[in-house]
């Protein structure tokens, strides 16, 4: 089988197993599988692939087409332009995810010596990409998965910034250390928010193959966050975020939660006009 019949079959194959990114997916698998990027797939499209590409090929495709997440089955993800190791014990990450990184970058690049947390760090996404593009960030990384740590470790290791990041098993901001109360410029905080309820309507290729820890946030998704906002007031510095991904229906019940006497909060829009991010700046009683 050459190259290009490989893809177009890939393709037929998914679309008729209904399977919506059905291009884009048989394409990913045959680079992971040839080891050859999009361009080189075309360029090369009269190559034979061996015996053994084939092989692995069919049963990539037979996997995808039973819905798992094609991210599990090549291992990796892009985030914030940067490769990630994922595993089933992780979530995947989200471009979505982006908004919450990107204003936790904006903000720490104004902070001398930044100091930041990152909660439900999962494959480390955010914390890894934060310290990759800014050198002088230190960071503390928090889940209460130790598989999901384990990836989170790995991923920080392949971009060489786990010297700066201390990860950490536990619920929210119980294991940092006492000492860093009052010290934190941001607080980034990507925890699951899916209503209980909604979770069986969701994607089968979420529902069934991503971490339920990682996306179940209670009767109206907002549990953890409710959990997180006093114990990230004592962490905070004066004027240090928490920053908080949300799900576009949650901003006003998601505001509430922050007393107006202890934080100024605004939610943010995604690129598609979506309410995805609350940004809530810590005050103190002098600055009001
Ligand atoms: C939605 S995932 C986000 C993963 C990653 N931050 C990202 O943006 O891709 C949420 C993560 O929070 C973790 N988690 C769930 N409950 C937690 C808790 N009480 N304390 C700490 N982490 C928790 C889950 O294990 C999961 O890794």
């Amino acid at each position: 089988m050459l190259i290009k019949e490989a893809l177009q079959t890939g393709r037929q194959f998914l679309t008729w197993h209904n399977i919506p990114s059905a291009h884009l997916d048989a394409r990913v698998l045959l680079s992971h599988v040839t080891g050859l990027d999009y361009t080189a797939l075309l360029l090369q499209s009269r190559q034979p692939l061996t015996a053994e590409q084939q092989q692995q090929y069919r049963r990539l495709l037979d996997r995808r087409a039973y819905g798992e997440p094609v991210a599990y089955l090549t291992g990796h993800k892009e985030f914030m332009g940067l490769d990630f190791i994922v595993t089933p014990a992780v979530l995947i990450p989200r471009p979505d995810t982006e908004l919450l990184a990107e204003t936790a970058l904006a903000h720490l690049r104004q902070q001398p010596g930044p100091l930041a947390a990152d909660v439900g760090t999962g494959s480390g996404a955010i914390a890894v990409s934060l310290a990759c593009l800014l050198p002088g960030l230190r960071l503390w990384a928090v889940d209460l998965s130790a598989e999901a740590l384990a990836v989170a470790r790995q991923n920080a290791q392949l971009h060489r910034v786990d010297h700066r990041i201390t990860f950490l098993q536990g619920n929210l901001l119980a294991p940092l250390p006492p000492s860093l109360q009052g010290r934190l410029d941001v607080i980034a905080a990507n925890l699951p928010y899916i209503p209980s309820g909604e979770i069986d309507g969701l994607m089968p290729d979420v529902k069934d193959y991503e971490p339920h820890l990682a996306l179940d946030g209670g009767l109206d998704g907002l549990d953890l966050y409710r959990r997180l906002v006093p114990a990230a007031h004592r962490f905070l510095k004066p004027g240090g975020l928490l920053l908080m991904e949300i799900g576009p229906g949650q901003g006003e019940a998601a505001c509430q939660m922050l007393p107006p006497e202890d934080w100024q909060a605004e939610v943010k829009h995604d690129l598609a006009g979506r309410r995805r991010l609350v940004t809530a700046r810590k005050i103190t009683r002098a600055q009001k």
